[in-house]
């Protein structure tokens, strides 16, 4: 199996799934990096880690900007040492993704395929050449269940592979 990482990444860090994975992870001993728009909600979560015995860091980044979220994690991945564990975390759903599509506007579907399929792509790319030179790394990217079905009303989370439901 996979030894305990030395140095992990997580985006959408701030709440939800993707801080209390954080957390766990920085409770086996991992020193952590939390990435996500609301600075001072991922400070609050660095402080918890920190509590907790754990070593955190907040990286303000907004992924929908796949080309700048590309050049900071690449530029971050050298700067730390090598993340070992990346967690491609950041994702829009709920109300904001699910409803009457001919309604949706073409901002809003355009802002979830960026967040969504482009951010968590640029996340995990930027972390390849390092793992590949250092010979090991995971990737890791949170899906949802619009990965092998479709949901209804939930038009801007279909895919290609999905099976429709009614
Ligand atoms: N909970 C579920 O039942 C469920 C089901 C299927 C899939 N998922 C997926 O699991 C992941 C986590 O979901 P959750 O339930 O924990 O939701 P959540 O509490 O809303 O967390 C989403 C996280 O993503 C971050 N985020 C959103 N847009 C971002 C952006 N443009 N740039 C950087 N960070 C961004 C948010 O932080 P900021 O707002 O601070 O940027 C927040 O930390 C998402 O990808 C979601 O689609 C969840």
């Amino acid at each position: 199996m996979f030894d305990t990482p030395k140095r992990a990444l997580i985006t959408g860090a701030s709440s939800g799934i993707g801080a209390a994975l954080a957390l766990r992870i920085a409770r086996r001993g991992t020193e952590v990096w939390l990435c996500a728009r609301r600075k001072e909600k991922l400070d609050e979560e660095v402080r918890r880690i920190e509590q907790a015995g754990g070593k955190a860091h907040a990286v303000e980044l907004d992924v929908a900007d796949a080309d700048a979220t590309h050049a900071r994690l690449r530029r971050l991945d050298g700067e730390v040492g090598g993340i070992d564990l990346a967690i491609a975390n950041a994702g829009i759903g709920g109300e904001y993704v699910m409803g009457d599509f001919a309604k949706m506007p073409w901002a809003s579907t355009k802002n979830i395929f960026a967040t969504n399929l482009l951010g968590a792509i640029a996340t995990l790319d930027a972390f390849v050449p390092g793992m590949v030179e250092r010979g090991h790394g995971q990737l890791v990217g949170i899906s949802s269940l619009a990965a092998d079905i479709n949901l209804p009303r939930g038009a801007a989370c279909r895919s290609p592979s999905s099976t429709p439901v009614s």
